[in-house]
């Protein structure tokens, strides 16, 4: 299981042209950006497969003098704002539940992300339970994956102001997200945590020496920022330096990996084709919520914006809203994209939406089911963050006291 979940893994190489969608889908894995890795075989078309894993094997900067072998680590996490919708769903933590079996895994919310816009305090707690719950219903299993509260672990905060002293502000000034999110929120009005919050991310990561971070192509530019940081910190403290202030020498940090999936890492707004779907979206018709009712769902679907081309067809440009409709239908039916192109082509709007509202039902009513269970079971989910951020907090420490030894702090 273990190894054919993780021979699907690709990583591209930095010399390697871009990967075309369907041969990343002919592997049925997941894309990612990478030079640096141990184990690797060569695909004819000059592309890296990772393809062998599924065994434990050396891998943190920590054990790099022992022999201690552990498995390849990977961390992601969800804001609590707004409701998890269909993209957080298929671009991140539906991603993450065949990892759970051969990686360690963590899983957070990262609740300290969520107030780096205005928000309703009366409403982080609950959308953080909200949030954990649905981590725990989509499949995440706590006797695999900690699962945790980000601003229950420290360490996050504390490491992000160690690393914001290396970042240099022009990096942060280039990132997509924060210039959109800045420009709507009134650039001059929005708070420094918008322009600081990928140093936030960067710690989110860096402090678990993690080797993947499973991701919508939304945090791309993010995870490429991590992985500069990361090579900058071990440049300036790391090697020679760190082993003459007392410390073990070699990396600080691991570099990370993104995984991008190759399909469902952009859904789109129901009303535009052009839009990614997203939480802070005005209207709720743009988007399917995890916990939206059946007649909600059917009732979005019935409304959501078409086209009035004949037949139904994948990779059209001029058909974005087509494809977009044509993706989540291939992801929530398990089907191939092969088979949906074949059973949709001769379909028309009208025979189709009636197809994708009953997918859609069924793939989400069993996880609506299970939330509903551990909501109302408070004390088992608090039991579920409280172990998550024990495990999590022991491995953020280590990296977190390296780090200030090597950044030559005297200790107590
Ligand atoms: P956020 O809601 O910003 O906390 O996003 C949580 C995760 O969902 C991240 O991995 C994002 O990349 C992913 N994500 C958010 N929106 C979408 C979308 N429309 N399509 C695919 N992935 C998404
Ligand atoms: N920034 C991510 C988003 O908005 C969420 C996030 C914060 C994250 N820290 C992370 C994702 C660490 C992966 C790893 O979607």
């Amino acid at each position: 299981m273990g190894r054919a979940i993780l021979s699907h893994f690709l990583i591209l190489s930095n010399s390697a042209p871009q990967l075309s969608s369907s041969s990343i889908s002919k592997l049925n894995g997941f894309a990612s950006r990478s030079v640096r890795i141990r184990q690797n075989s060569k695909y004819s078309n000059g592309f890296r497969c990772y393809c062998d894993v599924s065994h434990s094997q050396q891998t943190s900067p920590e054990d790099s003098r022992t022999s201690v072998t552990v498995k390849k680590r990977i961390v992601s996490g969800v804001q609590p704002t707004g409701s998890v919708h269909l993209g957080n769903y298929l671009g991140a933590i539906k991603n993450w539940i065949a990892l759970q079996n051969t990686y360690e895994t963590l899983f957070f919310i990262v609740d300290l992300h969520a107030i780096t816009l205005p928000y309703d305090t009366k409403e982080l707690s609950k959308a953080t339970r909200d949030t954990a719950a649905i981590y725990l219903a989509c499949g995440i299993d706590a006797s695999k994956a900690s699962v945790f509260v980000q601003s229950h672990v420290h360490a996050h905060v504390e490491l992000m102001w160690l690393l914001s002293s290396a970042t240099p502000i022009g990096w942060l000034n280039r990132m997509i997200q924060f210039k959109e999110k800045s420009r709507k929120a009134g650039d001059e009005n929005v708070g420094v945590a918008l322009l600081t919050y990928p140093v936030l991310m960067a710690s989110d990561i860096l402090l678990y020496q993690s080797d993947f971070v499973p991701v919508g192509e939304d945090q791309k530019q993010h995870l490429e920022l991590t992985r500069e940081l990361a090579e900058r910190v071990n440049y300036l403290y790391g090697g020679r330096k760190w082993k003459k202030l007392g410390g073990r020498g070699g990396a600080i940090f691991k570099v990370p990996e993104p995984l991008i999936p190759p399909a469902g890492a952009r859904v789109m707004s129901l009303t535009d084709g052009l839009s990614k779907m997203s939480k802070s979206a005005p209207s709720d018709q743009s988007r399917i919520n995890l916990l939206d009712p059946k007649d909600v769902i059917a009732n979005k679907i019935k409304r959501c914006k078409t086209d009035s081309f004949p037949a139904l067809e994948f990779d059209n440009p001029e058909r974005p809203e087509c494809n977009n409709l044509l993706s989540v239908y291939q992801l929530v039916s398990g089907k191939t994209k092969e088979d949906v192109a074949k059973e949709c082509q001769g379909l028309n709007w009208g025979s189709f939406k009636p197809l994708l509202t009953d997918a859609l039902i069924e793939h989400l009513h069993p996880i609506q089911v299970r939330y509903e269970e551990i909501h109302s079971d408070s004390a088992y989910l608090d039991s579920v963050l409280e172990e998550g951020a024990r495990k999590a907090s022991e491995i953020a420490d280590a990296t977190l006291k390296n780090v200030y030894q090597a950044m030559g702090f005297l200790r107590r």
